[in-house]
């Protein structure tokens, strides 16, 4: 029988080692090992967005990537996206727009539009519809997200505006 083996990288910025079997998959990993269970499984099989996590600097779904590729990985799940004191601009405008019902959906959400963000600042609709389409959501009808989104890029133009001398 195989045996487990070692498992580095860093999670949300700090530096986490776990045994892991060979076959397992990141997303167990991230809420079994890790104990990161904003992480959700929906599908499991690529369809749902709802493990998306960002690996090395990918959006990823986290049920089909094998736990041993993510070695040396920087992994950031949702648990690492607010900081301490404040809610991520993201999260904020998801409140503000009624973007979550039963909320399964949220984590993977808020990282795709996380990570929409860092690739493309000011999105149109059409973008914004874009970078969300791997995750579904059962709830909303997508338009509060999607407003949410907007919102969250409109506010971070503000910020940058307010912060400027
Ligand atoms: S649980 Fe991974 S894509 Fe659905
Ligand atoms: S809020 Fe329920 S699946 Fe999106």
């Amino acid at each position: 029988m195989s045996e487990k083996t070692k498992l580095s990288l860093q999670v949300n910025g700090t530096a986490r080692a776990v045994e892991v079997w060979p076959m397992a998959r990141l997303l167990d990993v991230i809420r079994e090992d890790l104990g990161l269970t904003g992480t959700k499984e929906g599908c499991g099989e690529g369809e749902c967005g709802a493990c998306s996590v960002i690996l090395d600097g990918q959006l990823v779904n986290s049920c089909l990537v094998p736990a041993v590729q993510a070695e040396g990985a920087d992994l950031r799940t949702i648990e690492g996206v607010a900081s301490e004191e404040q809610l991520h601009g993201v999260q904020e405008s998801f409140l503000h727009c009624g973007g979550a019902q039963c909320g399964i959906c949220t984590p993977g959400m808020v990282m795709a539009a996380v990570d929409l963000l860092r690739r493309c600042p000011h999105p149109d609709e059409a973008q914004i519809r874009d970078g969300l389409a791997g995750n579904l959501c059962r709830c909303t009808g997508y338009g509060k997200i999607v407003d949410a989104v907007a919102q969250a890029a409109e506010r971070a133009v503000e910020v940058a505006k307010e912060s400027r001398p």
